[in-house]
């Protein structure tokens, strides 16, 4: 990181470093004549215990907040890690902003999301003009939170996306030296968030990195399904599974498989095909956690009947399948694959791992 002083601060560089403090997100709520106003914001704060008060900063341009500050009482709602949706529909289009919510409106109009975190009922204290946006401050006349210990975890607005607070129940990698923290925090979950969803983005994303990872004599002998939960293929893929893989798979949000492909149209054999096929799925793995994504790999499937169902050529054989998702709760597994998910990680010793080392 270098920083030089008295800087012509660009905006869009500073909007990026900005991004890189994380922040949770409110959804800031009202009735205004009869009907449902409101804004997702990043920039709550929490500002005095007494006079209980707290801020949200509004873009200057908004045309919501001149509709919403005209209510006697507004409502925040601190949104959870399931509201990724909704949170982009509070930042859409005015006329879908509430669409598929459950909310609750107060008699003096405050509106809050039914499954939020926490919820405050506010009035405006005082609006500072400050830049290109209004610091207003909140004056709070009620609260709720959720009460129970495991709750869900809050969403996170971090560099321009969404995550959440991960709580992973395996510790991160012992190593002897650093290595990078991607790697040293992945692991291969069995148990996935059932309601998260990947994009079509975060999707080409690991496909691209698979496309891209290094191949012998760039032959590239190695192809990939790659399915959606809810799709026939996903489906597809779920049946070939094994008993065990069959109990916590289908949670998944993308199931992937590798496919190598022995040999060139002519049968001659492709040497590394083996070797090239699982770099790709290290290097999608490798981006899985750079996007937040968990990932684990499964050789336990039936690999002639997926390239029945497929209808795959001779020269291709289906290697692994990579559930790739958000990491879920160990109490949604079953009380076998809880004991299993809590096995220590472990790894060889590096002097017996490494044969030689000469230095
Ligand atoms: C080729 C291959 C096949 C695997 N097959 C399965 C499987 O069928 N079921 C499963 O639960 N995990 C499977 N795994 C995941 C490994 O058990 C897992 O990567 C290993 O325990 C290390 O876990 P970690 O990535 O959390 O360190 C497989 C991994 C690889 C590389």
């Amino acid at each position: 990181m270098s920083l030089s002083t008295n800087q012509d601060l660009d905006p869009l560089r500073l909007r990026q470093a900005f991004g890189f403090f994380p922040s949770g997100v409110v959804a800031v709520a009202a009735e205004v004549d009869g009907e449902l106003v409101g804004l997702a914001a990043s920039s709550f704060t929490s500002v005095s215990l007494d006079p209980p008060l707290v801020s949200i900063s509004i873009a200057s341009s908004s045309k919501t907040w001149p509709e919403l500050r005209r209510a006697k009482y507004l409502g925040l709602t601190v949104l959870s890690e399931h509201h990724e949706d909704v949170c982009r529909r509070l930042s859409g289009p005015v006329a879908q902003r509430f669409e598929g919510a459950d909310v609750t409106v107060s008699t003096g109009g405050a509106v809050w999301l039914d499954d939020g975190l926490a919820a405050f009922e506010c009035t405006v204290y005082q609006e500072v003009e400050a830049g290109d946006h209004f610091m207003v401050i909140l004056s709070l006349h009620g609260f709720g939170h959720d009460e129970t210990d495991d709750g869900p975890a809050p969403l996170v607005f971090h560099r321009s996306g969404f995550t959440t607070l991960a709580r992973p129940y395996k510790e991160p990698a012992v190593t002897e030296a650093p290595i990078a923290p991607v790697l040293a925090s992945r692991w291969s979950p069995r148990s996935f968030d059932p309601e998260y969803a990947v994009d079509d983005e975060a999707e080409t994303s690991l496909l691209e990195t698979a496309r891209w990872a290094p191949s012998n004599s760039n032959q590239q002998p190695r192809r990939f399904i790659s399915a959606r939960r809810g799709t026939p293929t996903f489906d597809a893929i779920v049946s070939t599974l094994n008993e065990r893989n069959r109990r916590w798979a289908p949670r998944a949000s993308l199931l992937v498989v590798a496919i190598r492909v022995a040999a060139d149209p002519l049968g001659t054999p492709y040497p590394h095909a083996d070797y090239d096929t699982g770099q790709a799925i290290a290097h999608l793995q490798v981006q899985a956690a750079n996007l937040g994504l968990a990932s684990r790999q499964m050789g336990g499937f039936d690999a002639a009947r997926l390239a029945e169902l497929f209808g795959l050529p001779e020269s291709y054989a289906a290697v692994t399948v990579t559930a790739v998702g958000l990491a879920g709760r160990l109490e949604d597994l079953d009380e076998e694959t809880i004991e299993r998910e809590l096995a220590p990680r472990v790894r060889m010793p590096l002097d017996e791992l490494v044969l030689v080392r000469d230095r």
